[in-house]
């Protein structure tokens, strides 16, 4: 049996979180399971269908007669509903966590906007919003003006690996109160490797909070993991990878003074998307030299 554990953030009785290592699957749970990213691929297409034919009839062009421009509409615009449709499942996990930003914060790879709902407008002195995929920061733009975030927000159309643009944005070292990182461990190029860098942008005690889905400890689980990330998941879903540990990486950077790292209760071993939820609160002898 797996334990709840109390966190110092209050999830919905139906989100409970666990420390304990997850639950063996039935054989139909990991059946079911053993499909979901080919379920979620087709998805995308049917998703993205309608929204392309929305976009070539109201943005005419040449383009309607391009094969390649209606691939790459249905891919990036199908992805972006299944972001939507995926914040409506876990949407009771990440309120919680999200909304505990304060201050200056800053958003890595912030999609359309699905986490903007999620923070408390009060507590927010500047909301440094980061993307660089610029249909994802088109919807991303009047998703900041829909919240109420025009004043409080700084749209940066920059990817994490371009750290003199994004100090000319006043990205830089002790500024942030808060880091959001929501399903974007998966998709950075070379995650880990800013891992320190990201640490060194929080202020002493400042909070890094994380939703990710990540490798699971289960063998089987983590074989089909590469499999898919291998064969179709990675250019499907915009270069994410199911097999990344990402919240294992995080907390043994060292530096930080506290880690909650806990994992939806309800997820057993079989799940090719289970998640970490984490807060990484930053010591203040963390301040090291990164790359
Ligand atoms: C799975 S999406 C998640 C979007 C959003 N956080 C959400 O939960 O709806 C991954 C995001 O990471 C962004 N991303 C990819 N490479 C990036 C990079 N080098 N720097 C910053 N963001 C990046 C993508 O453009 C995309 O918005």
């Amino acid at each position: 049996m797996s334990s709840v554990v109390e966190t110092r953030y209050k999830s919905p009785p139906e989100c409970k979180l666990s420390s304990a290592p997850p639950e063996s699957p039935s054989f139909y749970q990991r059946l079911v399971e053993s499909i979901r990213p080919l379920i979620i691929i087709s998805m995308i297409v049917v998703k993205g269908v309608p929204s392309a034919v929305f976009y070539q009839l109201t943005n005419p062009s040449l383009g309607f007669f391009n094969p390649f421009k209606w691939f790459d509409l249905i891919h990036k615009l199908g992805f972006a509903k299944i972001l939507a449709y995926g914040d409506e499942i876990w949407g009771g996990y990440k309120r919680p966590l999200v909304e505990q930003a304060n201050g200056k914060i800053l958003e890595i790879g912030a999609g359309s906007g699905e986490n903007l709902k999620y923070y408390n407008k009060d507590n927010v002195e500047t909301l440094y919003a980061l993307e660089p995929e610029k249909s994802l920061s088109t919807m991303l733009a009047e998703n900041i003006v829909k919240h109420g975030f025009a004043e409080k927000s700084l749209l940066i159309p920059v990817g994490i690996d371009d750290k003199d643009k994004l100090a000319a944005f006043g990205v830089s070292e002790n500024t942030f109160d808060t880091i959001v990182l929501v399903q974007v461990c998966c998709s950075l190029p070379n995650a880990s490797a800013h891992f320190k860098y990201l640490q060194s942008l929080l202020k002493p005690g400042g909070k890094l909070v994380m939703f990710e889905h990540v490798a699971s400890t289960d063998p089987l689980t983590r074989i089909l993991q590469n499999l898919y990330t291998t064969v179709i998941w990675k250019k499907a879903a915009l270069g994410c990878e199911l097999n990344r540990a990402s919240g294992i990486w995080m907390k043994e950077l060292g530096g930080w003074e506290h880690v909650d790292l806990l994992r939806p209760e309800a997820e057993n071993s079989g799940t090719l998307l289970p998640h970490d939820i984490g807060v990484f609160t930053k010591a203040s002898y963390a301040n090291v030299a990164h790359d």
